[in-house]
């Protein structure tokens, strides 16, 4: 067997002269008559072969049958091209053929494995292991390896130990719907696979272990998005006789240290800090980007007895106005400011208001707003052009449109430089939030989460204005990690699980052996863990969660590929004790 000396994405202009044995696929053929060349790629690039008739009639012959993506070996002299290719970095130099050993044939591709291939992802996904040759790809799923390599350096240098916790579980509550299985031995029982390790981590505290850190793979039935896949991966991390501080110390030092080795960036640190209240007033939202500016403006004050009757009645009713300003002229045409508003509306608004201050004041508020209130919201925005957009509505509806239109815009004019990062830890969440849907207080962050101390006498009278010790790390506008100190006692546990409207009964049956581990001497503990694939995002600057997965799945959590899921095996569900009984038979 012809075996590899360098890869074909190695070689350089000062190679030449040297013998070389490449092994990979063919991308390209083009046949010139007496004269064949082919583009041989490995996962670092591709590079040029040549081989002419006249040196080498059986070679050229042996070559003459190629087809894309070909696996073969190639032994060769380096040289100078004639016709030098400055665009890729092997392109002064080519491959003299001199042996070919050829290991498999291939049938035509369903997709171009090229960089500019315009397949649909559907196809690509289908032919995934095809997709992954394309060195974009490869070089994705490698950063995500460096950064493994990069985390676990600086944890092991920090003294955590890495532990692995079962997938079969029991369910670990983390807001979405578990993902269960049946169990063959224990008729009628399931096992759910874990949202996310919490309790094990904090039983492993309660065990001795101090520091914990897992790269553990966790499951999620929810709506899934552009950065959300049903299992994903967390570098899972707790720690023990820890305060808020030293967990945010510590994970900013293992951030820095990421970029630096993966980037060679020197980050800032300590990271900013910013309340989650101020967040939301300030951003609309609880993962805010500053990278740009866009910042939400308050109108209020403004439109408080307007003649635009649906500002005034807006604040009169308690309700808000707000809005955000984009200095600059030429910003956006009728059109798009049409198409912006239908943005808007699927963000939850009821409309989109507009001012443009030019040398004439126009948009769709221009005829109605009277000359001291163009003057008052000209100083507010306080530039010279640009356009002000308003938002009226019930308070959390506004902050929340106004924060995605926000992102909108500022992607669509180019506002911040890409390759820039923005990192801020959120703090002070609320600890409850009261669910509408199930009429219920439900967690901010999950149950374990300690209330602030100065707080704790309001749980029985005003669970709502409760605030806990947890926080999240967000960077370029991802909620990236998340975390928070947690209960160390099991009073207060079962507590807090009542505050969730869980019985007696049902704290028992679902947490009891938890509770009970607590009250058995547990140290002050916190933690935090990171979405893995959502930092990759952010390193290898994609926006689409499956760009950083090797085998990912679709929206529809189904896998194109092997076609999963699929319908249990006959005698299967039998075994399992299981029946699918249809919804039009139950009717
Ligand atoms: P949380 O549920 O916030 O916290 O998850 C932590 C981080 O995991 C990432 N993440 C996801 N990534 C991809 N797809 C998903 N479906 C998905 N869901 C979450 C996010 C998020 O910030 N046990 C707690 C952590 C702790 O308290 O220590 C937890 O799981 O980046």
């Amino acid at each position: 067997m012809l075996k590899r000396t360098h890869y074909a994405g190695q070689l350089r202009e000062e190679m030449a002269g040297e013998q070389v044995i490449l092994s990979g696929w063919v991308q390209t053929l083009r046949d010139l008559g007496s004269v064949l060349f082919f583009d041989l790629r490995d996962r670092e690039g591709i590079a040029q072969v040549i081989i002419h008739e006249a040196d080498n009639p059986e070679l050229f012959s042996q070559a003459a049958k190629l087809g894309r993506e070909y696996v073969l070996s190639v032994r060769g002299k380096v040289r100078l091209r004639e016709n030098p290719n400055p665009s890729i970095p092997t392109g002064l130099v080519e491959v003299m053929a001199e042996e070919l050993e050829i290991f498999s044939t291939s049938a035509v591709p369903p997709i171009h494995i090229q960089e500019d291939d315009k397949a649909k992802e559907e196809l690509r996904l289908k032919y995934r292991y095809l997709d992954l040759r394309k060195k974009s790809m490869m070089d994705r799923l490698r950063l995500r390896s460096r950064l493994y390599q990069s985390l676990r350096n600086s944890l092991y240098e920090e003294g955590f130990t890495e532990v692995e916790t079962p997938i079969l579980y029991k369910p670990t509550p983390e807001g979405a719907r578990d993902y269960l299985v049946p169990s063959r031995v224990n008729p009628g029982k399931f096992y759910a696979l874990p949202q996310s390790p919490q309790t094990l981590k904090q039983l492993l505290m309660i065990g001795g272990c101090d520091r914990y850190f897992q790269i553990a793979k966790c499951f999620r039935d929810e709506d899934l998005r552009a950065d959300r896949q049903p299992e994903f991966t967390q570098l899972d991390l707790e720690m023990s006789f820890v305060e808020q501080e030293d967990i945010f110390a510590i994970n900013e030092k293992i951030i820095a240290r990421l970029f630096k080795d993966i980037e060679g960036i020197d980050i800032q640190i300590p990271f900013d800090r910013l309340r989650y209240s101020e967040a939301m007033e300030r951003y609309g939202t609880d993962k805010p980007d500053r990278r740009f500016g866009l910042e939400i403006l308050s109108l209020e004050e403004v439109f408080k007895s307007s003649d635009i009757g649906f500002l005034r009645t807006a604040v009169e009713a308690g309700e808000s106005v707000k809005g955000i300003f984009l200095s600059g002229s030429d910003l956006y045409s009728r059109n798009q400011l049409k198409s912006l508003e239908k943005k808007a509306k699927t963000f939850g608004a009821a409309g989109l208001a507009t001012l443009i201050f030019a040398s004439e004041v126009s948009g769709s508020l221009a005829r109605i707003v009277n000359e001291e209130e163009k003057e008052t919201l000209f100083q507010i925005c306080g530039a010279e052009e640009g356009i002000l957009f308003i938002i009226s509505g019930k308070k959390k509806t506004v902050l929340t449109a106004l924060g995605n239109l926000r992102t909108t815009i500022a992607k669509e004019k180019e506002l911040f430089d890409p390759k820039e990062h923005d990192f801020i830890w959120i703090v002070d969440f609320p600890a409850f939030t009261y669910s509408e849907e199930e009429e219920r207080f439900v967690s901010e962050h999950h149950p374990f989460t300690m209330p602030k101390k100065e707080h704790l006498s309001l749980l029985d009278s005003d669970p709502s204005s409760v605030m806990a010790d947890c926080y999240d790390l967000v960077i370029d506008g991802y909620e990236t990690a998340s975390g928070s100190i947690r209960i160390h006692d099991s009073a207060l546990q079962s507590k807090v699980f009542s505050i969730l409207g869980l019985s007696e009964e049902e704290i028992r049956e679902r947490f009891g052996f938890f509770i009970e581990a607590l009250r058995y001497g547990t140290p002050p503990h916190g933690g935090i863990a990171f979405g893995i694939d959502r930092l990759t995002m952010i390193l290898s600057g994609t926006e689409n969660i499956r760009d950083v997965v090797a085998f990912p799945k679709t929206l529809a959590a189904t896998d194109l590929m092997s076609e999963s899921p699929t319908a249990a095996g006959s005698g299967q569900l039998e075994e399992l004790h299981l029946q699918i009984i249809r919804k039009e038979e139950v009717e």
